[in-house]
């Protein structure tokens, strides 16, 4: 029998801290790690080495399973599906079970009561933070600072795995071109180069050197594959892909994770080319498994090997249960098919045992390597002891200014100045609820501080004017949730007018991004543009923070006001992040991870697309353009974000005008602070190959560094690039270094900047 019900949707090697006074006298915090180094898609394969102890363990207790016993280690169950009696049966994982008290019961009865003592893996969706939750991932890859990810996925993990979860449904490593979608919130934006940068920072925080030791889990990099991609920005929605997308573009970040030594992993809802994910042998099994030696688990996302009969790729669920085995799928979460029909799939030869073995072997194996053995239980009375400590409040905070865009600043409209008055105005602007954003984990509305506190507390002489009520709320029912009246308008004007100057808070509510939230209209909700444009009528000095999981269009924002601070969903110390900015204490310098474009009839827009033959130019007709918009820019480029002070980029230099295929270049460029504060400048570095076999992207971000600098310092960067930043992979997905040109770009975004080039040869 099937089990699907309502679910419930509850939602790191200690590493050392630096503390470095930037400009002002608040604090900004830099990792010692060091980040952005990840073998590309030419690069060696993993090198894992099974551990004889471990393998030797394994064969052992496979040896004496019964069939039945196998069975359950294939079933993966929600918290609201675990009891004693599934407890006691051997059930292979549990997720989203939160209680600490609980978790240590099931493991008890797991552990003392089932005959061959098999400890269950709890799991869940850390995904921005645990209990002190930090910035969305959309955000953090805007810092384009692995520390931010690596601070977000340690703390994740200890307070995780004090709660006695050893397994995250994370990072999720899908790269979009979809701004619709309402889960580009939870990766790291539309390049696969940045998002490899930051799936491998996520897996190395959270696992640690080994995910045995007790503040650490292991990671489930997903959603397994190209996810990112669902026609029309629609969830779960189809999607149909060249295989050089598939290798270049979406298959990476997952290669960083696993690489970087992720042994899980979920295989995702939607079909690519009429191939659901989790009945997919292909990216499974011959990708996954044999081509990058993955021996690790896979399992489905919720209940998507039932929907292989929604997919209409599987006839019923032994069919469906036949279809994810053959592929691969190893575990099933939430829909039982494999439970209830392996037998008879057994007794018809449509599966073997050796598969049902293989999928046995991965999961004890990740259980053996998370130590669960040795360790089953958590201190259950010591978790909420571990939970939102001081060092994880701190590292949230800098990690959401670190995060945080600067898109405009006329007239240095910013930033504020503390000695006069502010009026903070809007939705936003009084509310914890939304600040935590779509994955708030076990976080707490009361956890967060609200843009109006954190203002206060930097400027006493703060009033607030919500101006109009944005409403979580699942299904909306817009307009009224969405600042859809206007009957507060007047006051927040006065309030607005009394003040000296004005920080309007507007965006979506958190429930407006993440799963099953996609939005055919990405304006700001409700009557928020109206909001603006009274405030703007004041003719006072003005800023517009955003909270928002997905790119907005801001075309009218940008139009009526001086200046605007995409924030994005900042979590717990939101208020004092945004404050930290606004007043200048913190210097703004995250860059988009995403392109803004000016209307939705633009997207997909993005900055790596490939040139066609007839490249965009809106003077002429016969090109590809909108007759309807005057430019082929979008608002906002990927890489893109100012700062309150101003750095050139100069001087780049090649180590050579050749490379050869096995060789590298080193590219070298000045970044100098020409302003008066202090601040950081994200230096990158792009590749083109203007001839190729297949129509390579116009731009390839291959090398990021965000620097700080003090007025008129000046820094060299280096940049290498090998055979693994030139080459592509072909339509057979195949990794190939072609002869001939590559093009070099360095600049402070996606677009203009230094140019050069070298030749490739053989
Ligand atoms: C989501 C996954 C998540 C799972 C378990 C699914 O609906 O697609 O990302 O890990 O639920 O919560």
């Amino acid at each position: 029998m099937m089990r699907v019900g309502k679910r419930t949707r509850g939602r790191q090697r200690r590493l050392g801290w630096r503390w470095v006074a930037l400009a002002g006298s608040v604090l900004a915090l830099s990792a010692l790690v060091a980040g952005g180094a990840v073998a590309a898609g030419g690069g060696s394969p993993p090198s894992r080495h099974a551990n004889p102890g471990i393998e030797a363990r394994v064969h052992a207790l496979l040896a004496q399973m019964t069939l039945d016993e196998k069975l359950e280690q294939l079933q993966l169950e929600a918290d609201w599906q675990i009891n004693d009696s599934e407890a006691r049966k051997g059930v292979g994982g549990v997720f989203s079970l939160t209680n600490p008290e609980k978790i240590n019961h099931f493991q008890h009865v797991a552990v003392e009561e089932s005959r061959l003592h098999i400890p269950i893996l709890f799991a869940f969706d850390t995904i921005h933070g645990y209990r002190t939750i930090f910035p969305i991932p959309l955000a953090e890859a805007s810092s384009f600072d692995p520390d931010v990810a690596t601070a977000d996925d340690t703390f994740g993990a200890r307070e995780t795995a004090a709660t006695g979860l050893k397994q995250i449904y994370s990072p999720m490593v899908d790269i979009s071109h979809e701004p619709r979608w309402g889960r580009i919130a939870e990766g790291a934006g539309e390049d696969p180069y940045l998002g490899s940068v930051m799936a491998a920072a996520r897996v190395h925080a959270a696992q640690g050197s080994d995910y045995i030791a007790a503040d650490k889990v292991v990671t489930s990099p997903k959603h397994y594959v190209a996810y990112g991609q669902p026609e029309g920005g629609r969830d779960y929605n189809t999607t149909d892909m060249s295989e050089q997308r598939l290798w270049n573009f979406y298959l990476p970040p997952f290669k960083a994770a696993f690489d970087a030594g992720a042994d899980t992993a979920m295989c995702s809802f939607n079909a690519i080319n009429g191939v659901a994910g989790c009945g997919n042998h292909e990216t499974e099994t011959e990708i996954l498994k044999k081509q990058w030696h993955f021996d690790g688990f896979i399992e489905s996302d919720y209940t998507a090997v039932s929907e292989l009969i929604n997919h209409g790729v599987a006839a019923d669920g032994a069919d469906a249960a036949r279809v994810a085995l053959n592929a691969g799928t190893d575990m099933e979460m939430v829909s039982t098919n494999y439970v209830d029909h392996a037998k008879q799939l057994l007794a018809q030869h449509e599966i073997t045992m050796h598969q049902i073995d293989d999928a046995v072997r991965r999961i004890l194996r990740v259980k053996f390597r998370a130590g669960l053995f040795e360790h089953p239980y958590v201190d259950w009375q010591q978790a909420e002891s571990k939970q939102l400590l001081p060092d994880a409040v701190a590292a949230a905070r800098i990690a959401a200014t670190r995060s945080m865009v600067l898109l405009k600043n006329n007239s240095n409209t910013l930033p504020l100045d503390p000695t006069k008055s502010v009026a903070v105005i809007g939705p936003l602007g009084n509310n914890q609820h939304d600040m935590l954003g779509p994955w708030w984990g076990v976080g707490r509305d009361q956890d967060a501080v609200t843009v109006d506190d954190g203002i206060m507390a930097q400027d006493p002489n703060t009033t607030f004017a919500q101006g109009c009520e944005i409403l979580d709320k699942d299904p909306p029912d817009p307009p009224n949730d969405e600042c859809g009246s206007d009957a507060g308008f007047d006051a927040a004007v006065a309030t607005a007018q009394a003040a000296d100057q004005v920080v309007l808070a507007l965006g979506e509510t958190r429930g407006e991004s993440g799963e099953a939230e996609s939005r055919s209209n990405i304006d700001l909700p409700g009557k928020q543009q109206e909001l603006i444009d009274r405030i703007a009528a004041l003719g006072k000095p003005f800023v517009v923070v955003l909270f928002n999981g997905r790119p907005l269009t801001l075309t009218k924002v940008d139009d009526a006001a001086p200046a605007i601070l995409e924030a994005w969903f900042p979590g717990v110390q939101a208020g004092n992040a945004v404050a930290d900015v606004l007043f200048g204490n913190v210097n703004p310098g995250g860059k988009l991870p995403v392109t803004f474009p000016r209307s939705v009839g633009q997207v997909p827009i993005y900055y790596n697309h490939e040139p066609t033959g007839r490249p965009c130019d809106p003077t002429f007709k016969w090109n590809s353009r909108y007759r309807d918009i005057p430019t082929c820019a979008p608002l906002y480029p990927f890489g893109y974000g100012l700062s309150y002070t101003t750095f050139s980029i100069s001087n780049l230099r090649l180590s050579s005008d050749t490379m050869r295929s096995n060789g590298s270049v080193t590219a070298l460029v000045d970044v100098r602070n020409t302003g008066s504060r202090s601040g950081d400048e994200v230096v990158q570095l792009y590749i083109h190959d203007p001839v190729a076999t297949i129509s390579q992207p116009v731009r390839r971000l291959r090398g990021f560094q965000r620097v700080t600098l003090n007025p008129g310092q000046t820094r060299t960067i280096s940049f290498t690039l090998d055979r693994d930043d030139v080459g592509f992979y072909d339509n057979s997905g195949k990794f190939v270094v072609e002869p001939g040109m590559i093009d070099v770009y360095a600049g402070d975004s996606s677009v203009g900047g230094l140019t050069d080039s070298f030749t490739v040869i053989p």
